[in-house]
């Protein structure tokens, strides 16, 4: 969601800020801000639209100081303006607030400002924590300390105030904040990319904490009490961070696909790449062999990585395997208790909704798990077991590289799970040999061809709506693909099981109407091209993902979006990227903002 900054320290804090909202521009894109500490006043510049119109507006007299916070909005409460932009200040304009997450006694907080006669400037939830934190009394941290009861709902929050100078104030309660540890300046932020460049020492702040920052120290407390919180050393490499020559961040994310493999694959076999390293995945060996059923939850694209996780997962184990959505999990009273893994599936560790079904499960008695590609973040700290997909910072909002590495982890839970339970046998050895060679695969897939993918692209950009098929474990790739169109290239798409199209949704097909299917070799392939010459036969034109030299697909597909044989485990991880390709292929036909799409956000930290 929102991405926060706070500065203290040597050097100019707009230059830092600026940079630092750059990087967390994927958070949130709708308007900006900053505030900076000057000789007497703080000194506020926000802007609607992207942090561009921010950056213009500080280029010709930006504010001069040491001390700021920053902010780039993804809105909650009010539209995107200037007036509802951060920071949010109080009556006096003496103290600056920015923020990420929901009031949810926002309307009861409004009603007694309002009834106080405090006068309010803007919709959002975040001028009633300044407010608030302007009419307490004290210094800045016991101002917040006072408010903070007051606070029901999800926030991480950055404040400043005029009377202290060389202070940033940061608390949270949901969304996470990390302190950044500098030789000569500290930087707080919602995400440690806005401040890898600067240090690789953090602090990540608990729930409940209240930091207060100086230019050389951090002052932690909780529930009144001081705390110590470790400072931790991240192994993340912020060179990565750039295009790298590429035109989008999605792009360059989908090429570096083979890496993340290669290194997700690498990092869970032991040293003679024969088996799974259980030790490795942090799992206590016989509390697993305990486990008698799984529950995987996860939103999104990382929810479609656990439909294909339960069909992994059962196949290899004969595990019932279970997929919840996160913000679903919790609400279906499920049958959860000691004898079940708990997984959550998440790329940011941060996702609200995914992190709310953990803590059910853990408070459950379940074995907790996470598969996430965020060292240190929320559900990596609160799972006891723990895969990192190897997949590095991931810019683009729409999800490639962390997605299937994510399918890689569930393949390798799958085999650590056999290992456990004494189910392994040559298929392992075989399984872990088609992972090592799946980065050439992927490479493979990636080339594809250019014909194929511009008439591909053609079509679709001239349609208004798209159905995706696959059947089995590569109907959830279906879902992917639908899914992946959509968020980039606005085109209504819809995932569907194949044999469900007579169904209902064959009606929705008249000619040139596009379906994308997965079409890999497999044992249902025939029934599927079945269903194809259904579709053909009411006038739709059929785009196939599937390997260059199947005949019988070429026969009843117009465009062949060719990949590489593959083992039937691993055909959802390859015929990924050529959907990945076509959406972005689309949105940049179609003139989008392909690595910041409307609407969205890369980290969804509100429920
Ligand atoms: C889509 C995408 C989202 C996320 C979802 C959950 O491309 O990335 O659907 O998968 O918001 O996020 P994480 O995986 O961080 O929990």
């Amino acid at each position: 969601m929102c991405g926060i900054i706070g500065y203290v320290g040597e050097h100019q804090a707009v230059p830092v800020i600026l940079d630092g909202l750059r990087r967390l521009e994927y958070r949130g894109y709708d308007s900006a801000g900053l505030a900076v500490m000057g000789a007497e006043t703080i000194e506020v510049l926000r802007a609607a639209g992207k942090l561009a119109n921010l950056e213009e507006l500080a280029f010709d007299q930006p504010p001069r100081g040491s001390v700021g916070v920053g902010h780039t909005r993804w809105a909650t409460h009010g539209a995107p303006t200037e007036a509802n932009a951060h920071p949010q200040v109080d009556a006096d304009g003496h103290i600056a607030v920015v923020h990420n997450g929901i009031l949810e006694n926002y309307a009861d907080l409004r009603r007694e400002l309002l009834d106080q006669g405090v006068p309010l400037a803007s919709d959002t939830d975040t001028e009633l924590i300044a407010q608030l934190l302007g009419r307490a009394t004290g210094s800045l941290f016991e101002r917040v300390e006072a408010v903070l009861s007051r606070l029901v709902g999800q926030f991480a929050v950055v404040a400043v105030s005029r009377d202290e100078p060389n202070t940033v104030v940061a608390f949270r309660n949901g969304p996470p904040l990390v302190v950044g540890v500098g030789d000569d300046e500290m930087i707080v932020a919602s995400d440690v990319v806005a401040l890898l460049h600067r240090t690789k020492r953090v602090i990540y702040l608990e729930n409940g904490d209240i930091a207060v920052v100086h230019q050389h120290e951090a002052h932690i407390h909780n529930d009144g009490r001081a705390v110590d919180r470790p400072v931790e050393t991240l192994d993340w490499d912020a060179g990565r961070m750039d295009k790298g020559g590429f035109r989008h961040y999605m792009l360059k994310e989908i090429h570096e696909q083979p890496d993340a493999i290669r290194n997700t694959v690498r990092a869970y076999l032991n040293a003679d790449r024969t088996a799974v390293n259980l030790g490795d995945l942090g799992f206590d060996h016989d509390r697993l062999a305990e486990v008698r059923r799984i529950h995987l939850v996860a939103c999104g694209t990382s929810w479609h990585a656990c439909l294909v996780g339960k069909f992994l997962i059962e196949r290899l184990t004969g595990l019932p395997t279970e997929v919840d959505y996160g913000s679903e999990y919790r609400y279906r009273e499920p049958l959860v208790g000691p004898d079940v893994l708990v997984v959550g599936v998440t790329q940011s560790g941060e996702t609200a909704d995914t992190l709310a079904a953990m803590e059910l499960g853990k408070d459950a008695g379940a074995l907790l798990g996470t598969i996430c590609n965020v060292r240190g973040s929320s559900s990596w700290r609160m799972a006891q077991a723990r895969m990192l997909t190897q997949a590095g910072p991931e810019i683009g909002v729409a999800s490639t590289k962390a997605f299937t590495t994510q399918l890689v982890a569930m393949v390798l839970l799958a085999l650590a799970l056999r290992q456990v339970r004494g189910l392994s046998d040559g298929t392992d050895t075989e399984i872990i040999r088609q992972l090592l060679r799946l980065p050439l695969a992927i490479e493979q897939a990636i080339e594809g061809s250019e014909e194929a993918y511009d008439q591909a692209t053609q079509l679709l950009a001239e349609a208004t709506d798209s159905l995706f098929l696959g059947r089995g474990c590569l109907y959830p790739i279906a879902l992917e693909g639908a899914l992946k169109l959509k968020e980039i290239s606005y085109l209504h798409a819809e995932g569907y099981p194949a044999g469900e199209m007579k169904h209902g949704p064959i009606a929705l097909l008249t000619e040139g109407f596009p379906i994308v299917t997965v079409a890999p070799a497999t044992p249902t392939r025939e029934k599927l091209l079945g269903n194809l010459m259904e579709v053909r036969a009411r006038g739709a034109v059929v785009i196939a993902v599937a390997e260059r030299e199947a005949a019988d697909v070429a026969q009843v597909a117009d465009i062949v979006l060719p990949i590489p044989a593959v083992d039937r485990l691993l055909q959802p991880i390859v015929t990924t990227i050529p959907l990945q390709l076509l959406a972005y292929r689309v949105a940049v036909e179609l003139g989008l903002d392909v690595d910041q799409p409307r609407n969205l956000a890369k980290s969804v930290t509100v429920e």
